[in-house]
């Protein structure tokens, strides 16, 4: 019998936390991560089973009820702006006008949870986590995770025992309905109250702050990979930001590359469009329903970030269609900026996500196998999947899938112009062919590559000619099929 793993061995434990430690200052997030995760697993060995038990049943509890009434009495924040530093449990109740001894029992457990510091009796400092809860965009959370999300987590259980164990599917009577006893979905909720969008977007936009996002240098090759191959025109559009809420991203997004040729294009719903204020006057704004046909055609890239998990699948394949009839082959990219959970290790924030948009949305975070499924299913290729770090969203970068015929196939040659592979396969060499506005003719079993980019450099292949009658002809451009002469 195969001996049960042993994750909880605290010597072991110790000896990664260690040499993970030193490593600490030149190793960037992932040393961190690593050395997080080994210290989580050190936390669970030492923990007795009822002190785990007593920390998921009451302390957090207790931490939520904690932080929303400091939240609701602006304590952090109101700290903040009295100059931070220690304060005494006195202080702190004076500044935000609440009874002494309530306020030093919330303290005395924000303190037992590490969210604020205990520097002596009944006295404090903020920690990097209080901080962090005094700004606006996670001080936005508390409505959307509590008061949104709150009462459909909490009644999942029951709406799952009600309906038998099975995976809700049904977004108009889901867990959310049933948490809320409301026939409204979300979106119909918030519609209601245009202030909850805002504060949606803006958790949102806290949530992302402190990870890497893909416009980061070293996550995805903008330049090369997006702005790179944008057409010169001059209406051409670079990224349009379907589902983008208020703009944060594309607004981040003009801020880390402000000269790149291309129009930004933002949309949303018409009341959330109309709370996009701010934005830098290069980007345009635009009310669409994704659910409807998409108004800008033959973008460089379509980019939906948080969006197709709020749905199911048979949503996102209706989503995907409407942008599908928009995009130019072999052009226009589809970014897809979500979670791509892993078949193994995925992170505690996937897989909380995962389970809030169970109940919320009646949708999921998905793996690799269900973003193939659905993307293949609506005709879009998966050309790579980004990941920078474990805990933070990927991007998917997929484009219209072109058809292969399975009887032909070629492999280039070197004389077709092509240069040889380490692995045996032909490859054309031609890394920015495809990546440009080029358009591959097909004639007579023969291809040819027109430049449609003017500026573009000359293709390395012209043309390419099958060897004999019988022979099949794939045409391989960076190494992957691409385009097959019958
Ligand atoms: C989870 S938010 C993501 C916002 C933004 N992309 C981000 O990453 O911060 C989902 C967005 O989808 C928008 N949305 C929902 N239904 C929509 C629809 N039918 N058409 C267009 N946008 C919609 C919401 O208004 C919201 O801004």
């Amino acid at each position: 019998m195969t001996p049960l793993p042993n994750p909880y061995d605290v010597p072991a434990l110790l000896k990664e936390i260690e040499a993970n430690g030193m490593k600490l200052s030149e190793g960037g997030g992932q040393v961190r991560q690593q050395c997080l995760a080994a210290a989580q697993a050190l936390c669970y060995a030492l923990e007795t089973p009822m002190e785990s038990i007593i920390r998921t049943h009451w302390a957090e509890q207790a931490h939520h009820a904690a932080l929303c009434t400091e939240n609701d009495l602006h304590l952090f924040d109101k700290w903040e702006e009295a100059g931070s530093g220690i304060k005494a449990s006195s202080e702190l109740s004076e500044l935000t006008g609440s009874d002494p001894s309530l306020l030093a029992r919330i303290l005395k457990h924000l303190a037992a949870m590490g969210t604020i510091y205990e520097t002596g009796p009944d006295q404090y400092c903020p920690t990097p986590v209080s901080k962090a809860l005094s700004m606006q965009v996670h001080r936005d959370g508390f409505p959307t995770s509590f008061d949104l999300a709150g009462p459909p987590v909490r009644k999942l259980h029951e709406y799952l025992a009600m309906t038998g164990y099975q995976n809700p599917q049904n977004t108009s009577i889901g867990p959310y309905q049933y948490g809320h006893q409301t026939p409204d979905d979300f979106w119909t909720m918030i519609s209601k109250r245009p202030e909850m969008s805002v504060a949606v977007d803006n958790s949102l936009a806290g949530r992302k702050s402190h990870r890497l996002t893909w416009m980061d240098h070293g996550f995805y090759p903008v330049e090369d990979n997006l702005a790179g191959g944008v057409s010169g025109e001059e209406e051409a559009v670079l990224l349009v930001d379907v589902g983008g809420g208020t703009g944060t991203n594309l607004q981040e997004f003009h801020g880390k590359y402000p000269g790149l040729h291309g129009q930004l294009i933002l949309q949303d719903k018409p009341e959330v469009i109309k709370q996009a204020t701010g934005l830098d006057q290069s980007i345009r704004t635009m009310a669409h329903d994704f659910f409807t046909e998409q108004p800008v055609k033959g973008a460089r890239a379509y980019y939906m970030s948080s969006v197709l998990h709020d749905w199911t699948d048979e949503q996102c394949a209706e989503i995907l269609a409407n942008l599908k009839f928009a995009m130019t082959p072999m052009y226009s990219k589809l970014l897809i900026h979500e979670f791509v959970i892993p078949d193994t290790g995925a992170h505690w924030i996937s897989t909380a996500l995962d389970i809030m948009m169970m109940a919320v949305f009646s949708s999921r975070e998905r793996r690799e196998q269900d973003w193939r499924k659905i993307l293949e299913g609506v005709g879009f290729r998966i050309i790579k999947i980004w990941t920078a770090e474990p805990g933070a969203e990927s991007l998917i970068e997929a484009e219209l899938a072109t058809e292969i015929p399975e009887h032909t196939t070629h492999t280039l040659t070197e004389a077709d112009g092509a240069s040889e592979a380490p692995d045996g396969i032909a490859q054309s060499g031609t890394e920015e062919l495809v990546e440009r506005r080029d358009v591959i003719a097909v004639e007579s079993g023969m291809a040819s590559i027109i430049n449609a980019d003017p500026s573009s450099h000359a293709p390395a292949i012209e043309a390419s000619e099958p060897e004999s009658e019988s022979s099949p002809k794939t045409i391989l451009l960076s190494g992957r099929p691409r385009l097959v002469v019958s």
